[in-house]
């Protein structure tokens, strides 16, 4: 099938090349001439795994890459929106980078056959009614244009395993046409066709394969999305909440999730106590979906919670780490992690940059290693030098006072902690996202400060304090 896709951002490229992978023609468009110039060189615009191979495979073939959305939308049966609809300072998702670019189809779409509209970008319940209108405003019969909502679930860090192998395609249409145009799309997937080609994309081990197919109601599917992550959103927060209990009770979280998702209706999947969610979905889809139920008179509170749990989460470690180490002002801290999680250049809503912004307000120096999003992180920093970035992890803990590990990077996990002491100053770990066993920890002598479970003294100096204590 020839397809365009408008938007070639986290979701639109990796959709496109995904398409392509599948055997669909993909034109994708960006209005960003920077980014196409790059893509059609062959660089690299955002870290994500096997991104890379798909892109070398199919560039300059199946996938193509332009500026111009009328090179795109005049040959294609199917025109994706991938465009983002960031939160707007009432909390309501903006959707105008939807409106303009439906203005610019609605242009093109006139006279050149009818044409299945489908919206990727996450957006209220209510938005294809809207875009409808918005298309018959700017003189497309609505003979002419089909309308499909097919919300995206692919994550940061695994998207293009997600958009290959989803636990679900959701194809939200009220016209038999198009559901039965995305339908063909998505065959490859649904019938487990490419699942079974010798060149496809391994197959995570806990993914499902061929993928189910959901039809509804645009705005089913509209909702399916937004209270997805709302969900997810929420399990974060509730788990957050119980570590806080858990730290006041003596209990330890990361044990208890074990109990708790050793029950099949639970699981243990973001059931993670940390420094709280962020990333570019999170924050907004939660907020969005707050401001839906407002609007329309419906009570869900709830939601405010989620919020406001998440932010107490950082307050709380930042707290934590002012009084770990007595004051904050002229310390040199380094830090591990800038990206929201592991995985991604990605630092959109970043809780880490968050975080870092707060310590270098409190007069702290830092100096900071991420594995892919240092040059993300960098544009967000004044440049006045109280921020540092180093070529490695170990590089970070070089003489610093304390070190805090913010991201949870895989590549986190099998550090040489023993030659991280060594770098730094004072032996103290603040891990903001539990990555490691506090046992271990107090083995190799730090001082260890985790979310929701007991804080860790190296043997030598518990043994210390509790001769003192007997003195006294
Ligand atoms: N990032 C994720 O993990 C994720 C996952 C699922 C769904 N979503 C949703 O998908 C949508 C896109 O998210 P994203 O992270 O890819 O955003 P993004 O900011 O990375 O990409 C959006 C792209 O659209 C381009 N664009 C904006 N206006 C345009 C126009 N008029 N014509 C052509 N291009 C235009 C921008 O230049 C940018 O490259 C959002 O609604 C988001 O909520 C995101």
């Amino acid at each position: 099938m020839n397809i365009a896709m408008i938007g070639s951002g986290y979701v639109g490229l990796v959709a496109a090349a995904c398409l392509a992978e599948i055997g669909h023609n993909v034109i994708c468009v960006d209005n960003d001439a920077r980014k196409i110039e790059a893509l059609s060189a062959g660089s690299e615009v955002i870290h994500e795994e096997f991104l890379p191979e798909l892109l070398a495979r199919h560039r300059g073939r199946r996938l193509k890459f332009t500026t111009s959305l009328h090179h795109a939308v005049r040959p294609s049966e199917i025109v994706f929106i991938a465009v983002g609809t960031p939160p707007c300072e009432s909390g309501e998702a903006d959707v105008s980078f939807i409106e303009n670019v439906c203005r610019d189809i609605a242009a093109e779409i006139n006279g050149h056959g009818p044409k299945t509209l489908v919206v990727k970008s996450t957006v209220p319940a209510g938005t294809s009614d809207w875009i409808r209108s918005v298309l018959v405003r700017n003189g497309v019969p609505a003979s002419n244009f089909e309308l499909a909502s097919n919300p995206e679930f692919l994550r940061e860090g695994s998207a293009v395993t997600d958009f290959l192998y989803p636990d679900r395609i959701v194809i939200g249409s009220s016209s038999a046409t198009g559901t039965e145009l995305l339908r063909r799309a998505y065959l490859p997937l649904t019938s487990g066709s490419y699942h079974g080609c010798v060149s496809r994309v391994p197959q995570p081990d806990d993914s499902c394969s061929p993928a189910k197919l959901i039809v509804t109601k645009p705005a089913t599917a509209e909702m399916i999305k937004h209270a997805s992550n709302a969900f997810l959103a929420m399990k974060v927060s509730f788990i957050n909440a119980v570590a806080n209990v858990c730290e006041a009770v003596g209990a330890d979280v990361e044990e208890l999730v074990q109990g708790m998702g050793s029950d099949r209706r639970i699981g243990t999947r973001f059931l993670k106590a940390g420094i709280g969610y962020g990333g570019s979905c999170f924050p907004k889809d939660v907020s969005a979906l707050r401001a839906v139920a407002e609007d329309r008179g419906c009570d869900f509170q709830l939601l405010d919670e989620v919020m406001r749990i998440n932010e107490n989460q950082r307050k709380a470690f930042l707290h934590r780490v002012r009084d770990a180490l007595g004051n904050l002002k002229g310390k040199r801290l380094a830090v591990l992690g800038l990206a929201f999680k592991g995985g991604t250049d990605d630092v959109r809503e970043s809780p880490a940059i968050a975080l870092v912004q707060s310590l270098l307000h409190e007069g702290c120096t830092i100096q900071a290693y991420d594995p892919a999003a240092m040059e993300r992180a960098r544009e967000e920093f004044a440049p006045n030098g109280k921020i540092t970035f180093a070529s490695s992890a170990y590089e970070t803990a070089r003489n610093a006072d304390a070190l805090l590990v913010l991201t949870d990077w895989e590549e986190f996990l099998t550090l040489d902690f023993a030659r991280i002491r060594s770098l730094l100053r004072q032996p103290i770990l603040f891990d903001g996202r539990n990555l490691y066993n506090p046992d271990r920890m107090q083995d190799l002598g730090y001082f260890y400060f985790s979310v929701g479970r007991r804080e860790i003294a190296p043997l030598q100096a518990k043994a210390a304090e509790a001769s003192s204590e007997d003195a006294a």
